[in-house]
């Protein structure tokens, strides 16, 4: 018989056997549909993380549940020793989607990053000449792109790479959102790619100037240089369109190809292209680029596999069927002109920020003090899910299938916790 766990036992069993990589708020869930979450005692909460942006489509969505019991009951893996029936649709489905001409699947977020760092220097090298080992990538400061070894070596969060070293060398930082420094990090003529999330999420949301990739992607092409967008946690459908490069522009959950589009030359995905099911990535790029990579020189055992690719198929059904694209943009500018009107009410609140339903609420007071997470604390105990982030920040990122009502009753919740909370 399944043994029943109160929220206490379950945090101590995880504090007892589990590495504390983490730092989790105090609740254990246990149950989760659509944009609600039960923890174990039965308390109902608004999930306002999505687990970082990969549940946009709600969870235990009905539709991506049935293909993966559907798939997981047929065949699961194959490994990409032997072809499937399941990965050319998949591949195809991927590749119009976003209109590239190839994809690479793997599983993690950081899996992909690594994968689009070796296919650009692996181009820098074959295709623009670059001396061997000589490949630079410029990537942006206080950037987020998952926690390997060589992703960490080009990151400026102490604590992610404290002890960790030796790095990866072949990275140049620059300040995000800042054109000239891009300009002249490009004159270096061994750089072959730039690496960046078209909004910081993990830095705090960071929204950039309008043009900012627009503008990017024009000294790229002018240096030859390979714009490489990091959307895993800003693709499908979250900044309220299909891909935060597609800008403004009007598509409806999935993008037409409006004058506003910025074609990055590899985009990575990961997190809600499967909507929080199971781990997919993919790499997208067109053949001149993905056409470096031949067999054996990349890969992984469950990368591509039948379960992931029929879950990640399903999960962009869903976005587009149920214009997701469209929901967040409306219901993002909602939430932005409430949390106005808090940030005129409260002290507590410097300013909000953000692109569709990726936001955050910058707090005021100093980095190191603990007020947003008391604010979060207080947020959970009235029934809404959020985490802060780097310093005094916290991001509000619910599933995308919320409904105007609901997000106005959430944003009653954060107002009246607010108002009331007391330092
Ligand atoms: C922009 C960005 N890139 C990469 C990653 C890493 O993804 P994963 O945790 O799946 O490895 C994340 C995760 O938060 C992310 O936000």
């Amino acid at each position: 018989m399944e043994t029943i766990l109160s929220s206490k036992q379950a945090i101590a069993l995880e504090d007892k056997y589990g590495a504390h990589n983490y730092h989790p708020l105090p609740v254990v869930l246990a149950k989760g549909e659509g944009v609600f979450l039960w923890d174990v005692e039965g308390k109902k909460y608004y999930d306002f993380l999505s687990a970082y942006s990969a549940v946009n489509q709600g969870h235990c969505h009905p539709r991506i549940l049935e293909a993966l019991i559907s798939q997981a009951s047929t065949l699961t893996l194959t490994s990409r020793a032997f072809h499937n029936n399941v990965l050319g649709p998949f591949e195809e489905y991927l590749t119009t989607y976003f209109g590239f001409d190839k994809v690479l699947p793997m599983n993690t977020g950081a899996e992909g990053v690594e994968t689009a760092i070796k296919i650009t220097r692996k181009w820098g090298y074959e295709k623009k000449g670059i001396a061997e080992n000589k490949a630079k990538i410029v990537v942006a400061e206080n950037n987020f792109h998952g926690r390997t070894t060589t992703i960490i070596s080009f990151s400026n969060d102490s604590n992610a790479r404290k002890n960790f070293g030796p790095f990866t060398k072949g990275f140049i930082k620059i300040p995000y959102d800042d054109i000239d420094a891009l300009q002249e990090a490009l004159k270096d003529p061994e750089v072959v790619g730039f690496l960046v999330e078209p909004i910081q999420g993990e830095a705090g949301v960071y929204t950039p100037a309008e043009d900012y990739m627009r503008r990017a992607k024009e000294i790229c092409l002018e240096k030859n240089v390979l714009l490489i967008a990091d959307e895993i946690q800003t693709g499908i459908a979250r900044t309220g369109s299909l891909l935060a490069v597609c800008g403004n522009c009007t598509c409806k959950g999935h993008c037409e190809r409006q004058s506003s589009y910025t074609k990055p030359d590899v985009l990575i995905l990961g997190k809600a292209i499967s909507g929080g099911f199971y781990p997919v990535s993919a790499v997208l790029a067109d053949n001149e680029i993905m056409n470096v990579i031949k067999p054996g020189q990349h890969g992984s055992t469950f990368g591509g596999n039948p379960l992931g690719v029929k879950v990640a198929m399903a999960a962009l059904e869903v976005v587009k069927d149920e214009n997701l694209a469209q929901n967040a943009r409306k219901l993002g500018a909602i939430f932005r002109d409430r949390m106005k009107v808090l940030v005129e009410k409260s002290d507590l609140v410097k300013l909000v920020r953000g692109r569709g339903l990726l936001n955050a609420v910058v707090i005021n007071d100093s980095e190191d003090s603990s007020t947003a997470w008391d604010i979060c604390v207080a947020l959970k105990d009235n029934g809404l899910l959020a985490k802060p982030t780097h310093g005094n920040i916290i991001r509000f990122a619910p599933p995308l299938v919320m409904t105007e009502d609901q997000i106005h009753d959430c944003c009653d919740i954060i107002e009246k916790t607010i108002l009331a909370f007391k330092k």
